[in-house]
């Protein structure tokens, strides 16, 4: 069964065609990379799969019901985009960790959180460190478990390795390999030889276009 249907999608801003009829689909548990130049649109296809663009052409199925059929909020629950520059909030480590359980009202959990930053290698002491004092690897490591505290049915990654130390990268390839195996359906924007290596397809990204036949190695 396909969790998402990519069908004829397109997106035009004032006189730009910037996505030109993407059509693909992804089944569920599948973990998928999308590759190609930039510019292509990889995070334009991303943005408009999570419900933060609108598409004007062509539409998007999850569950094999149209997305906008979704009320948002819920849905970009379950269709969760990580950011290529991931932005943190308020002071510290447990401000940002503390949020997905304020939106939900639910109670915050903090072996739940302990657990996360433990399998991101991360000391349990950073809850309270100032997020100021964050290293880019630390801040996209943080920026993910806050993903992942409830987990998505699908996970939107983009660029999420780019300008990682080798350490960092290898632990964030790590935990998106551990949420894989949990079952969640992963598409992965990256350029990473490491990253196409561990997802099961590449799709290629052109001009707007889907390179014809990508699909797969
Ligand atoms: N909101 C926008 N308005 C106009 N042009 C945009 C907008 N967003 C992206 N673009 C353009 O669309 C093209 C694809 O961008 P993007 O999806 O970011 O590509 P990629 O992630 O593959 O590098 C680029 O030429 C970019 O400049
Ligand atoms: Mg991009």
């Amino acid at each position: 069964m396909s969790v998402l249907e990519v069908q004829q999608l397109s997106y035009q801003s004032g006189a730009e065609q910037i996505l030109t009829r993407v059509t693909f689909s992804v089944s569920k548990g599948e973990y998928l990379a999308i590759s190609g130049p930039s510019g292509g649109g990889k995070s334009t296809l991303l943005k408009l799969i999570a419900s933060l663009l609108t598409p004007t052409g062509g539409k998007i199925l999850f569950n094999g019901k149209d997305q906008k059929a979704y009320p948002v909020t819920g849905y970009r629950r379950r269709v969760s985009y990580c950011f290529q520059q991931p932005t943190l909030f308020g002071e510290t480590v447990r401000n940002n960790t503390e949020f997905p359980f304020t939106i939900r009202n639910e109670v915050f959990s903090e072996d739940k959180v302990r657990d996360l930053l433990r399998l991101v290698d991360l000391p349990v002491s950073f809850l309270d460190k100032p997020i100021i004092e964050l290293s880019g690897g630390e801040r996209q490591r943080v920026a993910l478990i806050r993903n992942l505290i409830f987990l998505p049915e699908v996970l939107l990654l983009d660029e999420v390795t780019v300008g990682l130390d080798e350490e960092s990268k290898r632990i964030v390839q790590q935990l998106v390999k551990n949420v894989h195996q949990q079952g969640v359906t992963i598409l992965q924007v990256s350029h990473d030889e490491e990253d196409l290596q561990q997802a099961g397809g590449v799709l290629k990204m052109e001009g707007g276009r889907l390179a014809h036949g990508a699909i797969g190695r």
